[in-house]
């Protein structure tokens, strides 16, 4: 007997997990779990909302029970136990986090338990059920501060300058350990600035976004608009999660990113051009947690996941802000009828 595949997906309630879920489900691939706490790094009313546009998205899987919600902690060990007795998971796409690198310094405590120990709780449950591919969200912040340019998997990646790194970098570490006792098949991918329709309202797309409809917001621009990212369109992003979770490769790490990284001066050129509107910005000395450059070298996702990402960052953000003005006048209005 073919045994179905059922995808469990935690962090599903956020930016990159809402993405790939609705992308689970359309290509049918199997019986999706959505679990998440809706915690409030930032307002759970915006996870609701990716929520309810999943679940109007994909009404027949709701209702024919293939397509699961659960509002829940992957630090509730119980709960965890219940969800993997109850349903065979095969797949599981762990994104659950938190994500933030600046308010990690302040709260490291919380990201250790979240991050490192929530992570272990998911390790050890797809190690007993002997669950057939594990992928996790990584980050390029692993990297640091480095000389290694592009970033390259095999750098050491010992110096990591946040504990939110630290923390992804710790989970990937204990994640291998898993590989090596029980064989369990472990993919990590180590993503680089993600961007796109729901995107993080602490991230710098959104902030910039929010900054040129909102004269009272002001941009902090670190090192004259120096520092340079690699970002990277969620439809891409995506692309790599769906073909890490088909390929089981035993233990792998693999970069995800689109490998053309451009200064912050020129990002928000590009997003003062689609707004027509100026930007208030504040220069600043840039904070020690964050790298000069984030830079991907993506030739082993290309080798192993066929990854090729396809969207050009003026594309990308061109249909982030045609997302964002359809959303801001839905927020604006929905604030008007109070
Ligand atoms: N956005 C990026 O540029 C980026 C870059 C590199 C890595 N990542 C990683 O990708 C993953 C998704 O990031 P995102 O940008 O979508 O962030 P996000 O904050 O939008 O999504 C994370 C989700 O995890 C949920 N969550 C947090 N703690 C939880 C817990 N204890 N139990 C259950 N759910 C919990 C949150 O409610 C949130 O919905 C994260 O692991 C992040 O570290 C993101």
């Amino acid at each position: 007997m073919v045994k179905s595949n059922v995808y469990l997906v935690t962090g599903g309630a956020g930016f990159i997990g809402s993405h790939l879920i609705d992308r689970l489900l359309e290509l049918n691939l199997g019986n999706v779990i959505l679990l998440d706490n809706f915690n409030d790094y930032y307002s759970p009313l915006i996870k609701q909302r990716n929520v309810s546009l999943l679940e109007s998205r994909h009404r027949d899987r709701l209702f024919d029970g293939s397509f699961i919600i659960i509002r829940g902690d992957i630090n509730d060990l119980e709960l965890l136990k219940i969800i993997f007795n109850k349903y065979n998971i095969t797949h599981i796409a762990h994104l659950a986090a938190l994500a933030g690198v600046r308010s990690s310094t302040s709260q490291t405590g919380k990201y250790m338990e979240i991050n490192y120990n929530g992570t272990q709780n998911l390790l050890e449950l797809a190690a007993s059920y002997k669950i057939t591919q594990f992928v996790f969200a990584s980050t390029s912040s692993v990297y640091g501060q480095t000389d290694i340019l592009p970033f390259i998997e095999t750098d050491s990646c010992s110096k990591p300058l946040s504990p939110y790194a630290a923390t992804k970098r710790a989970a990937e570490m204990l994640a291998y350990v898993y590989n090596n006792m029980h064989g369990l098949n472990i993919t990590i991918l180590r993503l680089f600035n993600v961007y796109g329709p729901r995107g993080r309202p602490d991230m710098m797309p959104m902030k910039l976004m929010q900054a040129s409809v909102d004269r009272t917001y002001t941009i902090d621009v670190f090192d004259n608009g120096e520092i340079k990212r690699d970002w990277t369109y969620v439809d891409d992003v995506i692309d790599g999660f769906i073909s890490a979770l088909k390929q089981p490769l035993g233990y792998e790490i693999i970069n995800i990113g689109c490998g053309n990284p451009i200064k912050l001066s020129t990002f928000i050129e590009h997003i003062e051009n689609l707004s027509g509107e100026d930007i208030s910005k504040r220069p600043m000395k840039s904070h020690k947690t964050e790298p000069s450059i984030t830079y991907c070298d993506n030739s082993k996702a290309r080798k192993l996941l066929n990854f090729s990402p396809k969207t050009s960052v003026r594309e990308g953000l061109e249909k982030t802000w045609n997302w964002f003005q359809e959303e801001y006048a839905v927020l604006v209005s929905s604030d008007d009828s109070d």
